[in-house]
């Protein structure tokens, strides 16, 4: 197995670093309304995970972990020369913040957690990952973006949305997103490091997430000491690119302070 990797970002302002870690089966580009809207207070930085994106591996089948993905979140602070970063990941971008957090503390100036969860897979959960995981690889995107794309958004999202989302989806290599499917399978359990965070925590969280209920969420952040939690109205699983100003605001008041 070879490893050669190339790690792609996009980056707009200046100022200190705020990096954006995207969800599952996604890339960057969620971020377009986060890196347009916070750039006058922010270095904001949009990475594509391995594989992801414009980003490039040329080992047709990858294995990955939460592990992996956070030392690349740490490979393109690296190359940007920021020593330290606020560090905002979505969902499965969460669960690499969760690891970036263990693995590499020191580098964290805030934590900004986005419709996602700290705990673990269920069995039931893990068992639904193989089946991702072999539907992707036997049919490709369309079939995953079918069951899964409308549960990624609120009651009304707009044709904007709904159209980008849909482009993500059919970007990413197949193989890719089974290895995804099973690193989140294999991720560990977050929780009993909620209590121990000690830099400020802002959990952004849509109010029609289907796929994590709004109420489960509040009950996780209130165990990280004196974390922020703001709802996003009208914001499904996608909270940031559904409603981005409301996002941008709660985002702007908590870096701000
Ligand atoms: C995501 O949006 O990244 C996924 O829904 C995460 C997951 O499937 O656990």
């Amino acid at each position: 197995m070879t490893d050669a990797i190339q790690l792609a970002y996009e980056e707009r302002g200046s100022g200190p670093a705020l990096v954006f870690i995207h969800g599952f089966p996604l890339d960057r580009r969620m971020w377009i309304g986060q890196l347009s809207g916070l750039a006058k207070i922010r270095r904001c930085v949009a990475l594509d995970l391995r594989g992801h994106g414009l980003s490039i591996i040329d080992d047709p089948e990858p294995e990955f972990s939460m592990d992996l993905f956070a030392d690349d979140v740490a490979a393109t602070m690296d190359e940007l020369g920021a020593e330290q970063a606020d560090i905002c990941g979505l969902s499965m971008g969460g669960y690499v913040a969760f690891a970036f957090w263990r693995r590499h503390r020191n580098r964290v100036r805030s934590l900004i957690l986005c419709d996602t969860k700290s705990e673990a897979d269920s069995d039931e959960a893990k068992a639904g990952r193989d089946k991702t995981a072999q539907l992707v690889r036997e049919q490709g995107m369309e079939p995953l973006h079918e069951q899964l794309g409308p549960k990624l958004l609120g009651s009304s999202p707009t044709e904007e949305t709904r159209t980008s989302l849909r482009e993500m989806f059919l970007a990413q290599p197949p193989a890719v997103i089974a290895a995804d499917a099973l690193a989140m399978r294999d991720r560990p359990d977050s929780t009993p490091d909620l209590p121990g965070i000690d830099v400020p925590v802002l959990w952004i969280h849509g109010e029609e997430d289907q796929l994590m209920p709004i109420d489960g969420a509040r009950a996780t952040a209130e165990k990280i000491p004196g974390a922020t939690f703001a709802g996003v109205p009208g914001g499904g699983h996608m909270a940031p690119m559904e409603n981005p100003r409301a996002a941008n605001d709660a985002l702007s008041a908590f870096l701000k302070k």
